[in-house]
């Protein structure tokens, strides 16, 4: 059964060989046909073939869906005092973690799946159509497993974060922390997980804790990735170059040495900011024309959790990247779609080209630049996944 689009004033594709030539590969009077799953023909308008049926979208702008690469969605409770005193003057800790630790092992299996269900929700009626979540808000064997388990029913894209904070109880013996995550905890969450992550940062775990851990991680079958760069400067960035890591979050500081690294290692480690980080715990912009500078592949992503970014929208992360870290337009919708393909080594999603996922959103505006020139309203019209529209609330 295929199905001919068209009526699209501006279809970006991300694929540079279409349209203007540009890196979003943006075709006027474009139109594309879907084949059950996937996209089976794109280009313009007047030479589209035939199809079953046709869709003719008045006129609108289409662009990928958005692939979310990074977010926290298994939790229990809320932090919203934490961040009412933050913006009183209070600064971001890794500490508020605990709180959610606390309230997420508290919970039963039922609210930790309402929890997802509600922020998967959200995700793809904002335009998500691939999205990453994380453990790390459980910390004991049997909590990391049950977050992982119940993650896998809405993504594929799960990674074990063991190593988030040391909790409590682990206070005064760090080491043993690192060999319970190393340990048996590896054990029971690497065959529930793609990706193995450590939050590599003051107040968490340092470069060597992390090598440790992730190298554990590679050895039992997962691909690595890595928060670094949130809070202060420090060796996590080169260290998830030398490892070959997918990505590496955050990157809030990141130093000269940091973004050679990243130039470098442009085909193998992206770079993946996270502007819902600074806007909520009211950083320090990173400034993502050093990234583009430096050569660095550049991934945006929500962070979603309920301390540091408690958004869903990908739209107000492009909004922000935009206004805030001088990502330009196009940059920014380019790393919220293509970009988090490849933070999450994808090749079936994030462009619109012959035989990729047919994950396509519709925007109420006549370009992407909406996005960030009209921040805060939900331009989002309609959502394809897997070439099946999201029925309209
Ligand atoms: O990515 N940086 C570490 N983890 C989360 C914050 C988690 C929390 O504060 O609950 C983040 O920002
Ligand atoms: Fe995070």
């Amino acid at each position: 059964m295929t199905t001919l689009y068209t009526g699209i004033g501006e279809l970006v594709t991300n694929d540079p060989s279409q349209g203007d030539g540009s890196a979003l590969g943006i075709v006027t009077d474009g139109a594309f046909v879907v084949d059950d799953d996937r996209i089976a023909w794109v280009g313009q308008r007047t030479h589209a073939p035939d199809a079953d049926s046709r869709v003719d979208l008045a006129d609108a702008s289409v662009i990928p869906g958005f692939v979310d690469s990074h977010a926290h969605l298994v939790f229990a409770g809320e932090r919203s005092a934490e961040f009412a005193a933050r913006m009183s003057g209070q600064s971001y800790a890794a500490g508020g973690i605990a709180t959610t630790v606390a309230a997420t092992r508290a919970a039963d299996d039922s609210t930790l799946d309402r929890g997802l269900e509600r922020l998967t929700g959200e995700l793809l009626r904002g335009g998500v159509t691939t999205f990453e979540t994380k453990s790390g808000y459980g910390l004991t064997v049997a909590d990391e497993a049950r977050a992982l388990r119940l993650a896998r029913a809405f993504t594929d894209e799960t990674t074990f974060l063991g190593a988030h904070v040391v909790p409590q109880e682990y206070r005064d013996d760090r080491d043993g922390y690192v060999d319970l995550v190393v340990g048996p905890m590896m054990e029971a969450c690497a065959p529930l997980a793609r990706w193995v992550d450590v939050f590599c940062d003051r107040g968490a775990f340092d470069v060597d804790e992390a090598r440790t851990i992730l190298q554990a991680g590679m050895a039992a079958g997962l691909l690595p990735r890595l928060h670094a760069g949130q809070l202060e400067l420090g060796a996590g960035i080169q260290l998830a170059v030398e490892l070959g890591a997918a990505s590496v979050d955050h990157c809030t500081y990141a130093s000269g040495a940091d973004l050679e690294a990243l130039g470098a290692a442009a085909d193998t480690t992206v770079a993946t900011l996270l502007p819902g980080a600074e806007f909520s715990t009211r950083a320090t912009w990173p400034d993502a024309r050093r990234f583009v500078d430096a050569g660095a592949t550049v991934a945006l992503a929500t962070d979603c959790n309920p301390g540091s970014s408690f958004t869903s929208s990908m739209s107000f992360c492009i909004a922000v990247a935009v206004r805030d870290m001088f990502f330009t337009p196009a940059q920014a919708l380019w790393s919220a779609t293509a970009g988090g393909a490849k933070a999450l080594r994808r090749d079936d999603v994030g462009v619109l080209a012959v035989g990729r996922r047919a994950d396509f959103v519709v925007l109420d505006a006549p370009s992407y630049v909406h996005l960030a020139y009209r921040p805060g309203v939900p331009l989002v019209r309609d959502v394809i996944a897997n070439g099946v529209p999201l029925p309209r609330p």
